[in-house]
C-alpha cells in the first residue's frame, strides 16, 4: 500500500511539505487507541537473534532511524511501532534556528536519492528536552545528535556542543557529535585533527565526570580521504570515545542517472540514498579493517533494502540506520531488514 498509494500521493507534493504531512498523519494515527498496538503486530520483530548489546546498551534489534528525520523528537514514543530498535533525534543546536531558505529538500526518484541543504533547522535544545521529558514508554534506544548554531563561530563551537551534551544527558541513551553536515558553513572543518581532538577530548572529560557517562560517537562524512580517516581513528583511540557513525551525506554528484542540468539546478546540499551506498560501505570496510573488531560502528548511507543492511552487518557494522531508504521503501523497511537478519 505504501508504494502503490501513499508514496505516489506524497511524491506529488514538494518533499518538505510531504515530510510534515507524514508527521501529522502519524500523530493522528497513533492518537487512536490500539493503532500503535496493531502497527507493532505488523512491523515489530522481537527475536533473541536480533537483540545485541553495543557500547554497553541493549538494542532490541540493530535497525535505527537516522538523524534528521525526527529532529525535534516529535514522535519519540511511536517509532517502536514501525519496528525500529533505535532512533537518533537531532541534530539539535542550543538555540532554535530556521535553517536555510526553502526549497531545500529534493527527491531524485531516478536515483532513489535525496539532496538536502536543510541547515540544522530545529526547535532548539529547550524544546527538544521538554519533548523528551514528556516521551514516556519509548520502547527503544534514543540517541541525541548534537551540533552548533550557524551563528556560532567555530572558535566557540565547543560551548555549543557542551551545552547540548549537558542538557540532553538525562534524556538520551547515547550521543552523536555531528561535525559532518555539509550544510552549515565551516562545520566540517571541525573534523580536522586539532579542533576534533579538542572537541571530543573536552566532551569526554565532561562525560567521565558524570555519575552515568553516556557513550559518545562521532558522525563522519563520506568525503574524507584515507589519511583523514586515519587521523580520525587516532583521535577516537586517544579520546576513548565509544564509536563512529559512518556516514553523513556526500557533496559528490558522481554517477547519478538524473540529468546533470537537473541536478545542477537543485544547487548545493548533501546527497543521500542509493548513490551513497558504495562509498558508505567502502568507508565502513576501511575503518573496520584499520580499527579492528572492537570499535563499535553504526553504518548509514544508501541502505535501501534488507540486502544492503545484511551487507553492512557482514562488513562489520554493529548497527545500521536508514533515512532515504525509509522514504522510498516505506514503513515496512525496518521489519524487512529484521526478518532478513533473524536466525532460526
Ligand atoms: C539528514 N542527515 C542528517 N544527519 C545528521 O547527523 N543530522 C541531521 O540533522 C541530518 N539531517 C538530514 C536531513 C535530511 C533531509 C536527510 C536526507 C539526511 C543525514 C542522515 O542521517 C544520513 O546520515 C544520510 O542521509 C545517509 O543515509 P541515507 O539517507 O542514505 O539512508
Amino acid at each position: 500500500m505504501y508504494k502503490s498509494i501513499i508514496r505516489p500521493y506524497l511524491f506529488r507534493r514538494d518533499a518538505e511539505s510531504a515530510h510534515h504531512l507524514t508527521f501529522k498523519w502519524m500523530q493522528r494515527l497513533f492518537a487512536v487507541p490500539g493503532a500503535g498496538f496493531i502497527a507493532q503486530l505488523m512491523y515489530r520483530k522481537r527475536h533473541a537473534s536480533l537483540a545485541k548489546t553495543v557500547f554497553g546498551i541493549r538494542f532490541e534489534n540493530p535497525v535505527g532511524l537516522a538523524a534528521g528525520f525526527d529532529k525535534n523528537a516529535i514522535l519519540t514514543q511511536h517509532w517502536k511501532h514501525f519496528g525500529f530498535g533505535f532512533i537518533e533525534i537531532g541534530t539539535v543546536t542550543p538555540y532554535p534556528q530556521e535553517g536555510n531558505p526553502l526549497p531545500r529538500l529534493f527527491r531524485l526518484p531516478l536515483d532513489r536519492a535525496i539532496i538536502n541543504r536543510m541547515g540544522f533547522n530545529n526547535a532548539g535544545l529547550d524544546a527538544v528536552v521538554r519533548r523528551l521529558q514528556a516521551a514516556k514508554n519509548r520502547g527503544l534506544v534514543v540517541g541525541g545528535n548534537i551540533g552548533k548554531n550557524k551563528s556560532t563561530p567555530n572558535s566557540h563551537a565547543l560551548e555549543d556542543y557542551r551545552r547540548c551534551f549537558e542538557a540532553l544527558h538525562p534524556h538520551v541513551d547515547y550521543f552523536v557529535v555531528n561535525v559532518s553536515s555539509p550544510n552549515t558553513p565551516g562545520l566540517r572543518e571541525l573534523q580536522e585533527k586539532g579542533p576534533l581532538t579538542e572537541l571530543l577530548g573536552s566532551l569526554q572529560q565532561l562525560n567521565r565526570a558524570l555519575a552515568t557517562p553516556r557513550p559518545i560517537l562521532l558522525k563522519i562524512a563520506p568525503d574524507l580521504t584515507d589519511t583523514q580517516l586515519d587521523d580520525i581513528l587516532e583521535i577516537v583511540q586517544m579520546t576513548g570515545i565509544a564509536g563512529l557513525v559512518a556516514t553523513n551525506t556526500t557533496i559528490s554528484r558522481e554517477g547519478l542517472k538524473t540529468p546533470d542540468a537537473a541536478v545542477e539546478a537543485l544547487g548545493a546540499g548533501g546527497l543521500s540514498g542509493a548513490p551513497l551506498r558504495a562509498r558508505s560501505l567502502e568507508v565502513l570496510r576501511y575503518i573496520r579493517a584499520k580499527a579492528g573488531n572492537t570499535l563499535p560502528i553504526i553504518s548509514v548511507g544508501g541502505i535501501m533494502d534488507a540486502a544492503d543492511a545484511k551487507a553492512r552487518i557482514a562488513a562489520g557494522a554493529d548497527l545500521v540506520q536508514v533515512y532515504t531508504g525509509f522514504v522510498y521503501a516505506g514503513p515496512s523497511l525496518p521489519s524487512q531488514i529484521c526478518k532478513a537478519l533473524m536466525q532460526p
